[in-house]
């Protein structure tokens, strides 16, 4: 009895570990960021252009809790923020040739505000994901590191409100 007892248990817990194991291949290594419902329909905080060999245009989006940090100035940005950057290929329009316009859909990253979570990374949780899932770990390895050296004085944050 005792033996069977063991056995269900082991089972249980192995039928659990799968659960979360599936659950987990849509968050991002390291931090476990997802993309969130409902992202395309935030307020934007602003357009960038990224040069060669990119060549991608992007739009930085807010959450509520963001835009109203960006309205109010307040930083650091308080728990809760999550700010999302939609990348496409630029491509020139075919209707009108000085316009660049959304090509291909290439990335979408996602940055969310928990500072004792991530409270090693500035309290940021860092997600890159390409078609819906996530990059690799090596990839994510680098997000923290370029956000702090360039903008840690903007609480890890480049894209600033655009008027
Ligand atoms: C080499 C530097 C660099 C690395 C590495 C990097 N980023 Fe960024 N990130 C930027 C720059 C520059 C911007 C400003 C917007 C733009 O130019 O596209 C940005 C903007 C963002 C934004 C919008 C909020 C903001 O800070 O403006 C998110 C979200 C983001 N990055 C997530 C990530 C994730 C996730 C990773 C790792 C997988 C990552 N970044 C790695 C340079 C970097």
């Amino acid at each position: 009895m005792a033996v069977l007892a063991a056995i269900f248990v082991t089972a249980a817990g192995d039928a659990l570990g799968a659960g979360a194991g599936s659950e987990a291949t849509n968050a991002s290594p390291i931090y476990g960021v997802t993309i969130p419902d409902g992202y395309r329909g935030w307020k934007l905080v602003a357009p960038a252009l990224e040069a060669d060999p990119l060549n991608e245009l992007r739009a930085v989006v807010g959450n509520s809790v963001a835009i109203e940090a960006y309205r109010a100035g307040t930083l650091p940005f308080p728990d809760g923020t999550v700010l999302v950057k939609l990348a496409w290929k630029r491509v020139q329009s075919p209707e009108f040739e000085p316009a660049s316009v959304p090509g291909a859909a290439t990335t979408v990253q996602v940055m969310v505000k928990d500072s004792k979570k991530y409270a090693a990374t500035g309290g940021w949780g860092f997600g890159r994901f390409v078609d819906g899932k996530p990059v690799d770990e090596a990839q994510h390895q680098t997000c923290f590191a370029c956000h702090e050296a360039r903008v840690r004085g903007h609480d890890h944050v480049f894209t600033r409100y655009a008027p």
